[in-house]
Formats: C-alpha cells, sequence, structure tokens
C-alpha cells in the first residue's frame, strides 16, 4: 500500500479525528447491537493512538437517517459498547460539530476517547459539504480513515475533510486493503469464489473483474435463478433480474473463455412462500415447477460447491447461498459456512450479510479474514479505486 498510516505520523498528544464505520447491525425491536465485530475491528488503531496519547475524536454514520435526527440512530449505545470493550469511558456528544462537540473536544485530554453523534443526521455528510468538512476538521489536528466499509462513498467525513488536514489510513483499512489487495493481486491457486447474494448487478463489476484470476467461481443464493433463466431452466416465481439475462450469459461465455470452471446449483430447495411457515423440497434445477421459488441451494450442489472448494488454497466468499433469514431456507449457507471454516486454504470472507452470518455462526476467527466491507468490498474487488483512499497522503518515497 502506498498511502501513509498512523504509523508514519506524529499522534502524541494531537487532537485526531478517525473516522470509523460503526454502522453495526441493530435489534429492530430493541434497538441493541446484535453485531460488534466492526466496532471491535477499530481497535487496533484506537489502542494504537490511546497508547501514544492522541486525544481521540471518532466520527461515524449508523443506518440511513437521511440528514434528519432520528432517535433510534444515536450513537449512544455505540459508545457504551466501545467504553466496555476499550475499559475506558468514551463520551458521545449530541452532534458532531457545533459548539457542544467544540468544548467536549477541548476538555478531551491525551489517551481520551470521545465519539461525535451520527454524521448522517446532517444532509451534508452525504452531499460532501465543503462547510460540513472544514467543521469537522476544526475539531482536529490530523485525521484518519478507519472506515473501510465506507470508503467506496464520496461523503464529507470520507473524502472531503482530507482536504483541509493531514489524512492517513488507520490499522484497519490498511489490513482489509492488504488483504483484498493480495488475493486481487497474488492469489495461492487454485482461487475459488464463492458468490451468492440477490443481485447479479450488485457482483458484475467484481465478476468481471476476477475472470481472469479466479479458477472455480461458484453462484448461489438469489442471483444463481438469474444464471439458470439465462440457461433456460424454468426456475418458477423466483425473483430474477430479468434486465441481466444477456449479462449472466456474457459472464458465463467469458468464464469458458478464461478456463474458469463455473458451477451453478445441480438441485434447490424451493418454496411456494417465502416464510417461516413455507413447506420446503429439495428438486433438481430440471424440475422447478412454476408456482415455486428458489429459496436455497441443495445438498448435491454442496458436494459438487465442496469438491471444488477443498481443492483452493484461497477462498473469497460473497453473499448467503439462500434466504438466511429464514431458519428453514439458511441450510446452505450454514453448510457452506462451516465448510470453509474447515478448509487449510486462506478464506476471506466479504461483505456485511455474510460476514454476519460467519459471525453469528460463531465462525469468525476459523478464517484467515472477514472484511468489515460490504459495497467497500465488491467496488475494490471490481478494481475500483476507492475514493475514501485515494484521498489520503501517499508514502514519501525514499
Ligand atoms: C455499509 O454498511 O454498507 C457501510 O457502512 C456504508 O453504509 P451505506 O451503504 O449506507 O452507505
Ligand atoms: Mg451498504
Amino acid at each position: 500500500m502506498n498511502k501513509m498510516t498512523v504509523r508514519d505520523i506524529e499522534v502524541s498528544d494531537k487532537r485526531v479525528l478517525v473516522r470509523v464505520d460503526f454502522n453495526v447491525p441493530l435489534d429492530e425491536k430493541t434497538g441493541a447491537i446484535t453485531d460488534d465485530s466492526r466496532i471491535r475491528a477499530t481497535l487496533p488503531t484506537i489502542n494504537y493512538l490511546i497508547d501514544r496519547g492522541a486525544r481521540v475524536i471518532l466520527c461515524s454514520h449508523l443506518g440511513r437517517p437521511e440528514g434528519k435526527v432520528v432517535e433510534k440512530l444515536r450513537l449512544v449505545p455505540v459508545a457504551q459498547r466501545l467504553s466496555q470493550i476499550l475499559g475506558q469511558q468514551v463520551g458521545v456528544t449530541t452532534n458532531c460539530i457545533g459548539s457542544e462537540a467544540g468544548k467536549s473536544v477541548k476538555s478531551l485530554k491525551s489517551g481520551e476517547v470521545l465519539l461525535l453523534e451520527n454524521l448522517r443526521f446532517h444532509s451534508a455528510e452525504e452531499m460532501d459539504s465543503t462547510l460540513f468538512a472544514r467543521a469537522l476538521a476544526r475539531l482536529a489536528d490530523i485525521y484518519v480513515n478507519d472506515a473501510f466499509g465506507t470508503s467506496h462513498r464520496s461523503h464529507a467525513s470520507i473524502v472531503r475533510v482530507a482536504e483541509y488536514l493531514p489524512s492517513v489510513a488507520g490499522l484497519l483499512l490498511e489490513k482489509e486493503l492488504k488483504t483484498l489487495g493480495s488475493i486481487l493481486e497474488n492469489p495461492a491457486h487454485p482461487f475459488g469464489e464463492l458468490i451468492g447474494g440477490a443481485k447479479v448487478s450488485d457482483k458484475v463489476g467484481m465478476l468481471e473483474n476476477i475472470m481472469g484470476k479466479v479458477d472455480y467461481l461458484l453462484i448461489g443464493g438469489g442471483m444463481a435463478a438469474t444464471f439458470l433463466k439465462a440457461k433456460s431452466y424454468e426456475i418458477g416465481l423466483s425473483l430474477i433480474e430479468t434486465d441481466r439475462l444477456d449479462t449472466a450469459l456474457g459472464l458465463m461465455q467469458t468464464a469458458a473463455r478464461n478456463g474458469v470452471h463455473l458451477l451453478l446449483p445441480v438441485d434447490v430447495a424451493v418454496a411456494d412462500e417465502l416464510s417461516s411457515k413455507a413447506k420446503v423440497k429439495v428438486v433438481s434445477v430440471e424440475n422447478i415447477s412454476p408456482h415455486q421459488r428458489i429459496v436455497d441451494i441443495g445438498p448435491q450442489t454442496i458436494k459438487n460447491f465442496y469438491q471444488e472448494l477443498r481443492r483452493c488454497k484461497t477462498v473469497f466468499w460473497n453473499g448467503p447461498m439462500g434466504i438466511y433469514e429464514i431458519p428453514q431456507f439458511a441450510e446452505g449457507t450454514k453448510a457452506i459456512a462451516k465448510l470453509l471454516s474447515s478448509l487449510k486454504a486462506t478464506t476471506v470472507i466479504g461483505g456485511g450479510s455474510t460476514a454476519e452470518v460467519v459471525t453469528d455462526m460463531g465462525l469468525a476467527n476459523k478464517m484467515t479474514f472477514v472484511s468489515t466491507g460490504g459495497g467497500a468490498t465488491l467496488k475494490f474487488l471490481g478494481g475500483k479505486a476507492l475514493p475514501g483512499v485515494e484521498v489520503l497522503l501517499n508514502k514519501k518515497t525514499q
């Protein structure tokens, strides 16, 4: 990585504004944090700064409040969780800019940590406003981007703020870029990609970019229906992207041209309705009836995928294999997660929901790396520069 990091800059006693991605999943009813991985993932940077006596000012978004104060998207529970994990009090402001934030920063001592309120309570954040970026920048001496998961967004706290402060990468951002960069540039072969989730359109850029690099491409999840339809299978009521059938065909042709072994499901779990009461049946892909929808991959498909995955030295997985939220449609995803955790390969998990599955199953520490990025990971693996990385200072050449 040619970007400067917190290690390359004097932080002692400095006011350091750290953009983190504390956009954690919350329980719909209770509002409790259901997965704190994104908070834990920033500990190396936060501890690094505390240990060196920096005055740490964290800022993040949570959810999509669209420029308004939404009470249930306040960062108080996040600050509480971070306080517990750090074993030191993390204060939280009621507004990320303005006089109260200024006062809180002023009283911050070396080694103390403050969290600014949800950035997206101001529409100026997503509008990449110069004024807003300057208001944030005024609070600090140095800017650190550790929000890998948001680095694909050209928002004020991600890109614009870097115009006003010396700006470097945090340790999580560095680790993400190194790990994902190495699977993109020099993966150990055979290299397998296992892709699921609902939409082909979200993944086309990534799939096109990795075509010349992977040996195996295994496709499951909702998006498999579009590929099956493109191959003229009856897919019943399964949701597909009709405007992506050509894309799917094109991808299959590119795979064949590049010698990529592309596998689609040979059997699937189908149901008449998308509910936990639905009856689930496993059928071969030739036998899907018009009133059924695909909800998961089937056991023979899992076996076929395993045959290829066990040969791999590197595996990247993004996207559930079925509708994971409904327990009886989660079997395929669970089987795949277990299988990956047992491989001797380098296993990299990308993406919000895939990372949540792995964490939920207690398998995160059995994988080589679980990325904190969803959209950011896809964009990066699609070969695109991330705006939040571009703006950081380059390493000085000797
Ligand atoms: C994410 O979870 O995808 C990141 O935190 C970015 O959030 P966004 O998709 O709402 O921009
Ligand atoms: Mg997102």
